[in-house]
C-alpha cells in the first residue's frame, strides 16, 4: 500500500521542472527531455502520471504509450524519488498504468527494464509481469534489456 495520502493524477504543465530533476536523477541513458516530457502531455498517444502528496510535493511518475489500433500499452518509463522508495509508490504507479491501460481497451501492458535493474524487475514481477524476451544492445549505452508483459483483466472478468 503506497502511503495513505499519496495521489496519483495526470501530470500538468507545472509538473515539468520536477519531471526533468526526477528523469536526470534516475536514468543515466534513454532520457525523456523537457520537450518531450512537453510533447507527452498534449497527447492522445501518451500519458504522464505523476504521484504526489498535497499539491506540490512530487514522488515519482510513470509515462505510457498507446498505440491507435493496438491492444498493447507501453509502460515506457517508471521512477520514484530516492526519499520515497520502498513505501509503495512505484507499484501504485504501476497499477494506476494498467487501469488507464484497461480503461482505454487495451489487452495487455509491456516494456522493457535493464537486465540488471534488479529493484525494478522485482516490481513487475511481483506486480505480474511475465518476462518474454531479450533484447540486446537496446539502450543507448549498449544495454540489455528484457521484455516483460502482463495481461490485463476483461472488463467485467
Ligand atoms: C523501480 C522503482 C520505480 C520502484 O519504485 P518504489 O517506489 O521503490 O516501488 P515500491 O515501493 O512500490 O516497491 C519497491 C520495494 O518496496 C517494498 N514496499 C512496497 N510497499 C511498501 C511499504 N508500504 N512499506 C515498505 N516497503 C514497501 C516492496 O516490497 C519492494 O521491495 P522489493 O524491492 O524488496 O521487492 C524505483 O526504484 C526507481 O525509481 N528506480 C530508478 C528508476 C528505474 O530504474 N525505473 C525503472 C525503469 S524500467
Amino acid at each position: 500500500m503506497p502511503p495513505a495520502n499519496v495521489r496519483i493524477r495526470s501530470a500538468e504543465l507545472s509538473d515539468l521542472d520536477d519531471l526533468v530533476a526526477l528523469e536526470q536523477h534516475s536514468f543515466s541513458s534513454d532520457r525523456l527531455s523537457r520537450a518531450q516530457f512537453r510533447r507527452h502531455l498534449d497527447s492522445d498517444s501518451a500519458k504522464v502520471l505523476v504521484a504526489s502528496t498535497g499539491p506540490h510535493r512530487f514522488l515519482g511518475n510513470a509515462v505510457v504509450f498507446f498505440r491507435k489500433r493496438s491492444g498493447v500499452a507501453r509502460l515506457y518509463s517508471i521512477a520514484t524519488h530516492h526519499a520515497a522508495r520502498g513505501q509503495g509508490v512505484g507499484s501504485a504507479l504501476l497499477d494506476a498504468a494498467e487501469q488507464l491501460a484497461h480503461r482505454r481497451h487495451c489487452r495487455a501492458m509491456r516494456l522493457e527494464v535493464r537486465a540488471d535493474n534488479h529493484g525494478a524487475v522485482r516490481l513487475y514481477e511481483r506486480q505480474g509481469y511475465r518476462r518474454i524476451g531479450h533484447a540486446a544492445g537496446y539502450y543507448e549505452d549498449g544495454g540489455d534489456a528484457w521484455r516483460y508483459e502482463k495481461l490485463l483483466a476483461r472488463p467485467g472478468a
